[in-house]
């Protein structure tokens, strides 16, 4: 499986975190997803190293950040992560099936047939893993169906056009 390189939808959820980190106090941080580390390397700018955990589903990706030093975790969402955190954040695989991609990029950029399959299954599991007053910041696109999603009540906190579509930041608290 391919490490997925940072791209504009990793550049504006890596900004949004910066301020947002910047100007509030979090204690604990799950990178979900985690990929090449880009969101991690921000968080370690504000947070405690032990602290800021990592999780992907590939083993890649796991491995290159573990050889770097970062507590990071291999696991299917929530599979194996214990623990409840101030803040979890997830650039999700957003985009609707589309057989043509290759499958070794497919896991970092389908959603599921529909596109929020990976969306909805991150926010079932996540609940038990925030803290009160914890929350989640969710990057999906204006390509991925919202009408299942809005039930989670996600509120844009930022937004970029990008091409044919725009990415959103969304905040979900609940
Ligand atoms: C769009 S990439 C984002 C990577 C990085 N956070 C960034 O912003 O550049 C989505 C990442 O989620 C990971 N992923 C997909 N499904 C997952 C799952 N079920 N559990 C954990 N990670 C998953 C992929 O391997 C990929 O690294």
């Amino acid at each position: 499986m391919r490490i997925y390189q940072p791209a504009e939808d990793s550049f504006l959820l890596d900004e949004f975190l910066d301020k947002y980190l910047k100007n509030h106090k979090v204690e604990t941080y799950l990178d979900m997803g985690t990929g090449s580390g880009i969101l991690s390397v921000t968080a370690l700018k504000y947070l405690e190293k032990k602290n800021v955990l990592a999780v992907d589903i590939n083993p890649r990706a796991v491995k290159q950040l573990v050889d770097r030093g970062y507590y990071v975790i291999q696991s299917d969402f929530f599979e194996k992560i214990d623990g409840k955190f101030d803040l979890i954040t997830f650039n999700a695989p957003y985009l609707p099936l589309d057989k043509r991609e290759p499958l070794d990029s497919q896991v970092a950029t389908t959603g599921g047939k529909r596109g929020d399959e990976s969306s909805l299954r991150f926010l079932k599991q996540s609940r038990k893993h925030l803290n009160v007053g914890g929350k989640i910041f969710l990057l999906v696109s204006s390509l991925t169906p919202m009408d299942k999603l809005r039930k989670y009540k996600p509120k844009a906190v930022a937004k970029r056009r990008v091409f044919m579509e725009e990415l959103i930041v969304y905040e979900i608290i609940f």
